[in-house]
């Protein structure tokens, strides 16, 4: 819902459980005033009187050099007396880049703002657009605020139009900005950082003056760090406590800032990362930021990630997929790697049918000249030589055996050792006259080049034209280097960044388009790329290339902060493991990887009868606790950064329904007392929980809890809880 007080010029924006609020002030500036639980439109005006600061009597005092830098603002300004980072500026012809932008006009309107070649928001009840004026130019901005009555989360993005004749350039900006009050150094940050093969780690940092920044360069979202921060108020943990989160819908490079300023208020802002960045916008043109979806929670972290999950299922991921049951894979990767031929494949697949999996998917491997890493990228046909038959025989084996088929493709990048390259040389990015930087041997291709995409689009569409394939893993194996592009003159090589983002988004735009009935998952070297952006187009992501039974837990939660179980694929796979070389029990690989989308990337042919026969309990279970997976909410009992035990819970939306996962990572005989308390279940109701043999209330569940159960090393427990006496 969305209010405007027109005596006090005020805004009070209100979602599910919470309010934000801003007004006009007599400046024509717009000051933020409120961002925390719910209130109502009645205390818009004591906001204005109480937090409209600095309360001068003056107006022209905000003209004064000094007044906006402790003015808590929407939107930072540059050069004109507020020294904190800001938000948008622009540079105009004569090079002065000061930029101030006022109040001109405001609207309200029904449902949410489509973004033209970007993800966004898919549906919103409400959407405010305030519209400014820079002080000292013709360009506008929208600032734009989408809410909805069922979620904690606000959409935030702007848009900025020069309405002038002269050319300008945007040399930054940002999507949203907003500042949390003083309260003297109580605040900390969360970040979620990592590395290939450990991402995102949850890390929480006190916040001090000076300005925290967190961002990729590297041309996508990255392993290192996701596009998201949350800002935590004293006590906060993952179930009390106030929170805010930020999270940009944004798969380029990025930049979040927090700065705590002299007086202690924190402006938290975020968009395309503003380093070396530069837009050229011509009179008449519009450049839109990608949106920040802004989360409040008043119930820790906890509800916070909650809130996120439901707004990714309910907002942002494609409505026909987000909560379609999820084909249990068996992937080729660490079975075969490159050296494979239609036997091995087949024998694969015969034993994925026998234990009742649903799709086969071909990772690397089969197309060009593909028996490495160094070569064949960018060749999007088959190689015969290595599939007799080519793609028809391994399908059509898959459909004897009653399994669907998918295919690995890397669309973006290409080999120096290719048929593309040897024909576009330049199609790669590099910069003429130097030599360019190979990552996996491989370059990437120019994307931000429109003829560039629609080749690819050409060529994997027809792979999927010409043959029947259900599911599609679209991968990307490196960093993009050298930031330039010969396509684009001097003045614009700021605008690479974003051009490459976007034409990321056109081609998965055309292809999940083109092809509704694929399912494309995503993945950046394991989960370089998993961020709001992507998840627009890929209802799940390959979460990390580290599939170990334990480090999983540690990834899984962390990727949990901000995005729901069901967008994550969790492979069972082999022992010892490829990347840790740890042996875990096969039982606790398959239990962390039914937290996900569950699938199995290991040579069948290779499992014990005892092994298959965990394989055939695991896929019975999964589909028994899939609608779980898809739709319920997560609770997270033990974290697995902070002591011996992994446990998360899901729980139904109508509490009728649980399941819990949980992990004891060492053997230790003093820590076998350590008692849960189980999360989200209702309080009047009476549970069973099948493995324990146990009823009781939620209530006693939630209070009393349970015992961790005593296990050897990297042991695991599963508990199937279930409303009984449902009448009484
Ligand atoms: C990286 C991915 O994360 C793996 O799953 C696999 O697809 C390889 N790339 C193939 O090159």
């Amino acid at each position: 819902m969305i209010y405007y007080n027109s005596q006090t010029k005020s805004f009070l924006l209100s979602g599910k459980n919470y309010s934000y609020g801003m007004y006009i002030n007599r400046a024509g500036l717009l000051q933020h005033l409120y961002w925390g639980k719910k209130i109502g439109a009645a205390d818009a005006a004591f906001l204005v009187a109480a937090h409209g600061l600095p309360a001068s009597p003056n107006p022209d005092d905000y003209n004064k050099e000094i007044a906006t830098d402790g003015m808590p603002s929407e939107c930072g300004s540059f050069g004109r007396g507020d020294f904190r980072p800001a938000t948008v500026v622009v540079r105009r012809k004569d090079g002065a880049a000061m930029s101030r932008f006022r109040y001109v006009s405001h609207k309200i309107v029904k449902g949410a703002l489509h973004l033209q070649g970007m993800p966004c928001a898919r549906k919103a009840d409400e959407t405010l657009i305030l519209t400014l004026k820079d002080d000292f130019s013709d360009i506008e901005l929208d600032l734009n605020y989408s809410v909805s009555e069922d979620s904690d989360v606000l959409v935030r993005s702007a848009v900025i139009r020069n309405a002038g004749k002269d050319a300008a350039e945007i040399a930054k900006a940002f999507s949203f900005c907003t500042e949390l009050p003083d309260t003297r150094g109580t605040y900390s940050a969360l970040r979620l950082a990592g590395s290939w093969a450990r991402e995102r780690t949850p890390v929480i940092t006190p916040l001090a003056e000076g300005t925290l920044r967190i961002e990729s360069a590297r041309g996508y979202s990255s392993h290192q760090m996701n596009p998201f921060l949350a800002v935590l108020s004293e006590g906060c943990g993952e179930e009390r406590g106030e929170c805010y989160g930020f999270n940009l819908l944004y798969s380029g490079s990025f930049a979040i800032t927090a700065d705590v300023s002299q007086n202690k208020s924190i402006r938290v802002q975020g968009g395309i990362n503003d380093y070396l960045f530069g837009w050229q916008l011509q009179g008449g043109d519009v450049f839109a930021t990608p949106q920040a979806a802004l989360c409040y929670s008043g119930e820790g972290l906890g509800g916070m990630s909650r809130a996120y999950h439901d707004f990714f299922r309910e907002y942002i991921i494609d409505p026909k997929r987000v909560y379609m049951r999820r084909p249990i894979v068996i992937n080729n990767w660490e079975a075969t790697y490159f050296d494979f031929d239609n036997e091995k494949l087949f024998s694969i697949i015969d034993e994925a049918a026998k234990l009742g999996m649903d799709t086969f998917v071909l990772d690397d491997g089969w197309f060009g000249k593909r028996d490495g890493d160094a070569s064949g990228l960018g060749d999007w046909f088959v190689n015969e030589r290595k599939l007799k038959g080519g793609l028809k025989a391994v399908i059509g084996h898959c459909k004897e055996k009653g399994l669907k088929f998918g295919l690995w493709f890397e669309p973006e990048m290409v080999s120096e050792d290719s048929d593309l390259y040897r024909a576009h040389p330049d199609w790669a990015i590099g910069k003429a006259g130097a030599e360019p930087c190979r990552s996996r041997n491989q370059l990437v291709l120019d994307f931000t080049r429109k003829e560039v995409v629609d080749y690819i689009f050409e060529t994997v569409s027809k792979i999927l034209r010409e043959n029947d394939i259900s599911y599609v893993k679209w991968d990307k194996n490196r960093d993009i280097t050298e930031n330039y592009t010969a396509s684009l003159p001097a003045d614009r090589q700021g605008e690479f960044w974003h051009r490459y983002a976007l034409g990321f988004y056109d081609l998965a735009e055309r292809l999940t388009k083109a092809f509704p009935n694929v399912f494309f998952e995503g993945c950046a070297g394991g989960g370089g790329r998993f961020d709001g952006g992507a998840l627009y187009y890929f209802p799940q992501i390959w979460t990390s290339d580290d599939t170990d039974g334990l480090e999983r837990t540690k990834i899984q939660w962390g990727t949990s902060v901000c995005y729901p179980v069901s967008s994550m694929s969790c492979h069972v796979s082999a022992c010892p493991n490829h990347q840790t070389g740890r042996t875990t029990p096969f039982a606790t690989r398959g239990a962390v990887a039914s937290l996900g989308a569950t699938g199995y990337e290991l040579d069948l042919t290779k499992l014990s009868e005892e092994e298959k026969m965990q394989v055939r309990e695991q896929i019975e279970n999964y589909k028994q606790i899939d609608e779980l997976v898809l739709k319920g909410d997560l609770y997270r009992l033990a974290d697995p950064f902070d002591g011996n035990y992994f446990c998360e819970m899901l729980v139904g939306k109508d509490k009728s329904k649980a399941y819990v996962v949980g992990e004891r990572f060492r053997a230790d005989p003093c820590d076998h007392d350590r008692v849960l308390k189980l999360r989200g279940l209702d309080e009047g109701k009476t549970y069973a929980i099948r493995e324990l043999n146990v009823t009781a209330s939620g209530a006693a569940l939630m209070g009393a809890g349970l015992f961790c159960p005593r296990l050897p090393d990297c042991g695991s427990w599963v508990w199937h809880i279930e409303e009984v006496n449902k009448k009484g």
